[in-house]
Parts: structure tokens; C-alpha cells; sequence
């Protein structure tokens, strides 16, 4: 049973809740690589997608999840919807609660909205990421196939290589990764790495090869250009050649490490096409954990909201 009635950030769960989460999964994924879609986990509940970024991933997944457990879904892009005409998040929260939403799944450009909306509403809600700060369902669904590939997370070397700075993919998978005993080593040029993040615990390197030196999963990030101003690194070549995850670099990891991405992937500037789609890499198959995962959160959620 999970304790809070959202899920806006990984520090909101504890070791046994996301254990918990990643035990469902395992069943929700037969169910998503069955022949018969349907489950009636979410019969007489419904999901509403609030999106005011852009997402193609994250978006589908909680619809895909929630139609496949029988939900009533419903979907709202702010631009298409009285967002655009000046509504304010809470009005629009509050008119989702007022129609029966039972679950709102919320992506926003500012960190914290998400956990603003939760105070205000009756409905759960889950952060589909927000701005710079987190995203939790993808450091589940990453944590789900760091253990489908490898049995287990305590005591592996995840090294997560990039944008750091502007990635809530790093914090909510820093937060949940150490919560569940792995070593998470960040790298990426000093000017995309957070200030002070070397007081926060986590072993922090501008040198990518130290990083990926015996790692047993090399997540990379996505250079964010949307989010950053111009000057932070000198040139995509440049940024490619020192931190572009390549076979060079990878080399330096254990022989059967994995290579992982959240996607939407910049091929050629923080991994190159050849790694993406290698034999190391799981990118396709965190998509599709991704569902799995997606439907472990929105059933729990529902089931505690039932009981
Ligand atoms: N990984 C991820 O959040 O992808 P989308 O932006 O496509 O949802």
C-alpha cells in the first residue's frame, strides 16, 4: 500500500514502496506483451493526461496503461484548452476534481507545479516531470530494467553522463538509485553539473571515462537545448567527443553493462547512432517498461484511493 496519495517526487517513496511498485510491474508487463490488452484493475476509475510541455513517451505510456486496465482516460494539451485563455493551474485542477477525476497525471515547465496541484486537489496526482526537477515514473521504469537486466540494483555502478544540470531524469534516478543501494557516479562538463553536488553525496567527475570505468549501467542524458542558454558547452562536436557516450568510452565499462537513454535521443551529440542501437543498449526496452511501470503506479494509486 503506498502511504501518500501522489507521486510528485522519488523522496516520497520509500526502498519497500518502490519495491512494491517494481513487483507490480513485473505482472503489469505480462499483461502489455499479451496477446489481450485488458484488465479491469481501473474499471470505474478515471485518468486524466494534463500536458503543458511536449512528450511523446511519457504521455502515450500513461494513456496506453490506463486504457489497458479499463480506465476512463481522458487527455488535455494546454494548448488546446482554457490554459490558453488564462486559466490558472489550480482552477483547471480544481475543475478535473469537480468532474470525478480520480488520477491527473501532470507534466509542467515549472519544478514544483505538480506538487503545488496536489495540495489543492482531491484527485492523486502523478509528476510526469517538472521543469528541472523531477520524473519520477521514468527512474522507475530505468530502475525496473536496471533489474530485469541485471537481477538486482543494490550494489551496482550506474553512471548517468550528460546534462545533468537541466535532467529531472538525473535527480529523481540519483534519489531512487542510492535509496535502493546502487553507486551513482555523475559526469558532465562543470558547466551543465549543478553547483555543490559534490556536497550532496553522490560521487561527481568532469571526466566521463572515469565515470564509465567498470559501470555496470551507463545511462546518458539528453542535451537539453529548450531549457539552456547559449555558451554552456563550445560545440556539439566538441561535446561529442568528450562526453558523447561512443564505443571508446564504453569499452571502459563491465563487458555486460547496459547502455540506457529516456529518450527523445540527440544521436550524435551525447551518444552516437552506433551505441544507441548496439547490443548494450536497452532503450527499446525501457520504453516498453515503461507501460509496465505506468500501470503498477495508476493501480496502486487506485487501489488506495478504494480502500
Ligand atoms: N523520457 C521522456 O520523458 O520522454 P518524453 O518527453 O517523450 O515523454
Amino acid at each position: 500500500m503506498l502511504k501518500n496519495k501522489d507521486i510528485v517526487s522519488m523522496n516520497d517513496l520509500s526502498a519497500e514502496e518502490i519495491q512494491e511498485i517494481l513487483r507490480t510491474a513485473e505482472f503489469m508487463k505480462n499483461i502489455v506483451i499479451s496477446g489481450n490488452k485488458k484488465a479491469p484493475n481501473l474499471q470505474g476509475k478515471s485518468v486524466v493526461t494534463l500536458f503543458y510541455e511536449n512528450s511523446t513517451r511519457t504521455r502515450m505510456s500513461f494513456e496506453l496503461a490506463s486504457k489497458y486496465m479499463s480506465a476512463a482516460s481522458a487527455n488535455i494539451s494546454a494548448s488546446a484548452s482554457s490554459v490558453a485563455k488564462g486559466e490558472t493551474l489550480l482552477d483547471t485542477g480544481r475543475t478535473l476534481d469537480m468532474m470525478g477525476t480520480d488520477i491527473i497525471i501532470i507534466r509542467h515547465p515549472m519544478s514544483g507545479a505538480p506538487a503545488l496541484l496536489s495540495r489543492h486537489v482531491n484527485a492523486s496526482v502523478i509528476n510526469a516531470g517538472d521543469g528541472m526537477n523531477e520524473h519520477p515514473s521514468q527512474a522507475l521504469l530505468d530502475m525496473f530494467t536496471i533489474k530485469e537486466h541485471k537481477g538486482r540494483i543494490e550494489g551496482l555502478k550506474v553512471a548517468i553522463i550528460g546534462d545533468v544540470y537541466h535532467s529531472r531524469v538525473a535527480r529523481s534516478n540519483m534519489w531512487g538509485l542510492s535509496k535502493m543501494g546502487a553507486e551513482v557516479v555523475l559526469a558532465s562538463p562543470p558547466t551543465l553539473m549543478p553547483l555543490h553536488m559534490d556536497k550532496t553525496g553522490f560521487k561527481v567527475t568532469y571526466d566521463v571515462e572515469e565515470a564509465v570505468r567498470d559501470a555496470d549501467a551507463v545511462m546518458c542524458l539528453r542535451i537539453q537545448k529548450e531549457r539552456q542558454q547559449a555558451g554552456l558547452f563550445p560545440s556539439v562536436r566538441e561535446y561529442f567527443d568528450f562526453f558523447g557516450l561512443d564505443q571508446k568510452k564504453l569499452a571502459l565499462a563491465k563487458p555486460d553493462a547496459i547502455v540506457m537513454h529516456p529518450g527523445p535521443m540527440n544521436r550524435g551529440t551525447e551518444i552516437s547512432s552506433f551505441i544507441a542501437d548496439g547490443r548494450q543498449s536497452v532503450v527499446c526496452n525501457q520504453v516498453q517498461n515503461g507501460v509496465a511501470v505506468r500501470m503498477a503506479m495508476l493501480h496502486l494509486l487506485a487501489r488506495r484511493r478504494s480502500e
